[in-house]
């Protein structure tokens, strides 16, 4: 699958829903839609999500704070490599703090749900939206930067630009383990992520219970990385990783 720029807003679809009463939700996302406000604050303004959607959306709080914590020292293009329905770009939308803002989804529904969720939120024309695979524009940005849609384009993308990454956590279930096996997350595991947005900073936003270990071997020889749990309600709902570029030679990670 390959990727492109959506100038308009794509239509919503019959698989987008605004759930307003609890008879209308499938049991196994009753659960989230209780937590619907803490998920969008604006849940009321017409918040719409598929039915996966609900399983990985980021919640409000914890996407504003991710959002004033992004290294981005002098970075000027955000890109969300995993946008879905738009938890975590509409807050880094809101953040302005960068000039150009890229969300990657390759679900047209899910893309649908994330642009109508921008409008709410009063965003969408600030975020450039393309639907497709974003491993494949990572590797077209690396290869053959050229060919890029002028809308994708980015000089010197080492110094310029900030990838977020918040990947489907599927796999050998995380919540079954007390150390999460970030070689086992599915489709796409710790070292294929990192080795795609190498040698760019990235952040990933993982299980709350990825293996450390595995995590450090992202840190560039002598350096450091920063690893935060995110919490509500005392409960952390993720580890986010913040891995700075690599200007220099880097042995690549090996798991
Ligand atoms: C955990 S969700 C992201 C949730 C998002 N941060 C939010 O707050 O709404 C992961 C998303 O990545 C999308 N996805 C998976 N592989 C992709 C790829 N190669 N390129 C673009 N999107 C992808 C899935 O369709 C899914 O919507």
């Amino acid at each position: 699958m390959a990727f492109e720029v959506v100038e308009n807003k794509l239509p919503l679809t019959e698989e987008c829903h605004h759930y307003e009463n609890i008879n209308e939700v499938p049991w196994d996302i009753q659960k989230y839609w209780h937590q619907r406000y803490s998920i969008f604050e604006f849940y009321d303004y017409d918040i719409h999500l598929t039915d996966d959607g609900w399983f990985g959306v980021t919640p409000e709080p914890v996407a504003t704070k991710i959002a004033k914590d992004l290294p981005s020292k002098n970075k000027t293009t955000l890109i969300d490599l995993f946008a879905g329905s738009g938890g975590n770009v509409i807050a880094f939308a809101m953040a302005e703090r960068w000039s150009r803002i890229v969300a990657i989804e390759k679900d047209p529904a899910t893309l649908a749900c994330a642009q109508h969720n921008a409008d709410v939120y009063g965003v969408r024309e600030a975020i450039t939206w393309v639907l497709g695979d974003s491993l494949a524009y990572l590797e077209t940005l690396r290869t053959d930067p050229g060919s890029l849609p002028a809308a994708l384009q980015i000089d010197d993308p080492v110094h310029t630009a900030t990838l977020f990454a918040s990947p489907p956590w599927g796999g050998v279930s995380y919540r079954d383990h007390e150390v999460f096996d970030l070689s086992t997350m599915q489709p796409y595991s710790l070292a294929q992520l990192h080795e795609a947005c190498y040698p760019l900073e990235h952040t990933l936003f993982l299980p709350r219970s990825s293996d450390l270990r595995q995590v450090a071997r992202l840190a560039p020889e002598g350096g450091k990385i920063e690893v935060v749990q995110y919490c509500m309600s005392g409960a952390s709902k993720a580890m986010v990783v913040f891995v700075p570029a690599t200007t220099g030679s880097h042995a690549s990670q090996k798991q």
